[in-house]
């Protein structure tokens, strides 16, 4: 297991810091608030289907997964979320972190979400199919169409295998006519490759602390 350091964001929120890679999982100006922006309010809630599939890269501590599960709920759409991740994280870890999730209903759906099995779907909700894939990004092979993607991996600068014009054109082969990529990198190279590979891109402004982030299409 990689060491790793719960930290508080700006908004009350927690993080996980990864020493050996000096790089955090969100925003240290706010986690919360930081995937409300990027993932729900720039992605999710900009998307016309009302029945979305949905792949996330990096379930790491589950909150996109979590905030889009409460989206689907509010906006009365249907979701099929597939994420990967090749480090889950402890259950002890994860029971540690603070998103505000305090209600009975959302404590039992965060636990929902960590106890499903691994690469099987599951339904967490009535409106919320959750598929976990344990893998490797730069090794797989997607096999299911997607509406929207959250590309939610570790910045560039730390692991730039992750942000490849490779990976970007599989995924997008992989998107359906329509579809919405979003990221919350907003570096010149990474806007380039994904034009390279097909999408229309957007700069649209950032969360707290960060001016921009993407936003792509296939149109
Ligand atoms: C920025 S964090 C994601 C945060 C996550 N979306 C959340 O809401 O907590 C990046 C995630 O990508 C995962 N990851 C790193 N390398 C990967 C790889 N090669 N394939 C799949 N996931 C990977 C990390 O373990 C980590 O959970």
């Amino acid at each position: 297991m990689r060491k790793m350091e719960i930290q508080k964001t700006s908004d009350g929120s927690s993080t996980l810091y990864l020493p050996e890679m000096d790089e955090h999982y969100h925003s240290t100006n706010g986690a919360l608030t930081e995937s409300l922006h990027v993932f729900i309010k720039t992605g999710l809630e900009t998307h016309e289907k009302s029945e979305l599939s949905v792949l996330e890269i990096g379930f790491g501590t589950g909150l996109n997964a979590m905030l889009t599960l409460k989206a689907a709920d509010r906006l009365e759409r249907c979701v099929n979320y597939s994420s990967i991740e090749l480090y889950p994280l402890s259950k002890e870890l994860v029971d540690s972190l603070d998103f505000g999730f305090d209600s009975q209903e959302d404590k039992a759906n965060f636990s929902k979400l960590h106890d499903a099995e691994w690469n099987t779907s599951v339904a967490i909700s009535e409106r919320f199919v959750l598929k976990k894939i344990h893998g490797d990004l730069t090794k797989t092979v997607f096999e299911d169409r997607f509406d929207l993607v959250y590309f939610d991996a570790f910045a560039p600068d730390k692991q730039p295998d992750m942000w490849s014009e490779e990976i970007f054109r599989h995924i997008y082969e992989q998107m359906n006519d329509g579809g919405i990529f979003v990221t919350y990198c907003a570096k010149g190279v990474v806007r380039r490759m994904l034009q390279a590979v097909g999408f229309t891109t957007e700069r649209l402004p950032g969360p707290p602390g960060k001016r921009e982030m993407l936003r792509a299409k296939k149109l």
